[in-house]
């Protein structure tokens, strides 16, 4: 998944806009974007559309954020949206491994009461809205077959550290932040989950978006949240992987099967050894994909 659009979940109007919107999944929201007394209309409005949704063709894939574990929220969300069998579940505040377990545990029993395959729904966490959360951004390796992604988030860091800020005046991510956004790359790659970068907020400023989507792409995140479907189209720009990228591999791996024997070769000036033969089977893997 190169792009993933949030969405609040209390809005049939953006929820209709999101399907056209060229992203590669939608976040339906039910956490920060819906203020408390309206959690149980979002709740009602996103099953509703999941329902509706679900059988549609060529359809994005369809994720629900729910409510932390802290919160007191959670079961009350997944009791709500379970049944109407989305692609997946975004999972904020996680805090480590442990924590997916216990989500992936209130998923499996929903999935069984809802007659739904077990194991057929996804989740995504958000591994760094909290300081303890930063600690354990190393545990999530095998904590459960449903997870397929790690992302980050500045904000609620930043409130809960007490900063005042979470970019400096060019908008470019303070020390705390980068040293997040470092950790959910790392913790991604441990679990062998893909990494997706956190939101770019300014959704008028283009180029800043397209700037933030290459050094991300740059440093091994593979998509990218966005807020506004504005940002989509940029976003699956920047993470397809391009004709000459692809070329690059396809001749990265031949060099090698043509030299079973090699651990370096030379392609045009340059040395490739073993990481950049893993780094082509992995472009090409996403290609497929
Ligand atoms: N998904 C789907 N449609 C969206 C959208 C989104 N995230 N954000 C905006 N739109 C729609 C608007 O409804 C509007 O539709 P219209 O042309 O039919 O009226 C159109 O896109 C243009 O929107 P625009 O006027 O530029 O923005 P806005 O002021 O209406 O909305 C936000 C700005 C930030 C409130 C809105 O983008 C939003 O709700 N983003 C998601 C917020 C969220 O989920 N946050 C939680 C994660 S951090
Ligand atoms: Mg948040």
């Amino acid at each position: 998944m190169r792009s993933l659009l949030f969405i609040p979940g209390d809005s049939p109007k953006k929820l209709d806009k999101g399907l056209g919107s060229g992203a590669d999944a939608l976040l339906l929201d039910l956490e920060d974007s819906i203020a408390p007394p309206s959690k149980a209309a979002a709740r009602a409005t996103t099953t509703a559309f999941l329902k509706e949704t679900r059988t549609a063709k060529d359809r994005p894939r369809l994720y629900v954020r729910i409510n932390g574990l802290a919160t007191g929220l959670t079961d009350d969300d997944l009791d709500a949206v379970v049944a109407a069998a989305p692609d997946g579940i975004m999972f904020p505040k996680a805090e480590g491994g442990a924590a997916v377990i216990h989500c992936d545990a209130k998923i499996t029993a929903r999935e069984a009461i809802a007659g739904l395959p077990d194991g057929g729904i996804d989740i995504i966490a958000i591994a760094t809205e909290t300081a303890k959360a930063l600690f354990l951004a190393g545990t999530y390796a095998g904590a459960s077959k449903r997870l397929k992604g790690l992302t980050w988030g500045a904000e609620d860091l930043s409130a809960e550290l007490g900063a005042e800020a979470n970019r400096d005046g060019d908008g470019n991510f303070l020390a705390p932040y980068q040293l997040a956004r470092s950790l959910c790359l790392a913790g991604a790659a441990a679990a062998q989950v893909q990494a997706i970068d956190t939101v770019y907020v300014d959704f008028r400023n283009e180029a800043g978006l397209r700037r933030e989507c290459e050094e991300a792409r740059r440093d091994g995140f593979t998509g990218k949240l966005a807020i506004h479907p504005a940002q989509v189209a940029v976003i699956n720009q920047v993470f397809t992987p391009t004709a000459d990228a692809i070329k690059r591999a396809e001749a990265v791996i031949a060099a090698f099967a043509a030299n079973p024997g090699a651990g370096t070769i030379g392609i045009g000036g340059v040395m490739y050894d073993r990481p950049h033969l893993e780094r082509a089977r992995q472009l090409l893997a996403r290609v497929k994909r």
